[in-house]
């Protein structure tokens, strides 16, 4: 009996190293794979904050399909989920009422969202009612004055959208362009910023909005802008990263001290949420 018992404790305790041994090889394997995935990533891990290692796989897909990206590019730009489809992959911001809330053909606002604190624009500065978020309306106001004072006239031609208007704006254009067209320079319903109350696209009273890019007023706002902590948000040769073209009329509000690191360092919104404001 004690003969039976001693040989079936070796066998257990003989099983139990086994086990253990292969797990722990199992686990070097992993480990080695993951190191070769990062050296192939040339360790870029180590220098930025906002490497999700969850996300290595992806990185390396991408890299693989842009070999002449940077690898920072490559970190945000699959953060920003752009190595899916537009419209893919998409999710609700965790970020209502917050300056530094970003909406892009990722991160949607709910349907019946209405931003806190919305009030009209000094009807000096719009060609009718318009509304945006307190803060905001505050800013530009103040700007416009501002730009006043050297003879430029900054006129808000459109602020906050709601969810509805922006449906049938988006309809009206898919009706005319086409859906391929339209969603190039306009935004789906809930994916659209303007619903935020933090943006206002303009001209200079004279001009269209799509020629504010020939006026001295723009000028002026490429200048000082982001002393009122508005950014242009839809910059020239960031179309990849935005997903939409270039607007020149189009600025948001993010506050001073985001919109003086965008402008100095010349990058998208979507850039520095990824880099600094998403968790
Ligand atoms: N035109 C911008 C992208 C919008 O529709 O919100
Ligand atoms: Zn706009």
């Amino acid at each position: 009996m004690r003969k039976i018992f001693s040989c079936v404790l070796i066998t257990f305790i003989l099983l139990v190293t086994l086990t253990l041994l292969f797990l722990i090889n199992r686990s070097n394997d992993h480990k080695d794979e993951l190191e070769k995935k990062l050296d192939d990533l040339n360790n870029i891990d180590r220098k930025i904050t906002y490497f999700k290692y969850k996300y290595v796989d992806r990185y390396l897909d991408y890299k693989n399909k842009y070999p002449s990206l940077t690898d920072i590019d490559i970190v945000t730009r699959v953060n920003l989920n752009l190595d899916y489809p537009f419209y893919e992959n998409i999710k609700q911001t965790p970020y209502l009422n917050k300056t530094y809330i970003l909406v892009n053909k990722y991160i949607f606002l709910p349907h019946d969202y209405v931003p806190n604190g919305l009030e009209e624009i000094d009807n000096n500065y719009t060609d009718s009612a318009k509304k945006l978020v307190k803060e905001a309306k505050y800013s530009f106001e103040e700007m416009a004055k501002d730009a006043k004072k050297e003879n430029l006239n900054i006129r808000v031609i459109s602020a906050y959208r709601s969810y509805e208007y922006q449906k049938k704006l988006y309809d009206d254009y898919v009706k005319n362009d086409g859906k391929n067209k339209a969603d190039t320079y306009s935004a789906r319903p809930g994916f659209s910023e303007h619903q935020t109350g933090l943006v206002i696209d303009v001209d200079n009273f004279k001009l269209g909005y799509e020629q504010f890019e020939s006026t001295k007023e723009f000028e002026w706002m490429q200048n000082n802008a982001y002393k009122y902590g508005f950014i242009l948000r839809y910059p020239e040769n960031k179309e990849n990263i935005t997903g939409y073209i270039y607007e020149p009329w189009h600025y948001r509000y993010v506050g001073k001290k985001i919109a003086k690191y965008i402008h100095k360092n010349k990058i998208s919104f979507d850039e520095y949420y990824v880099r600094f404001i998403e968790k």
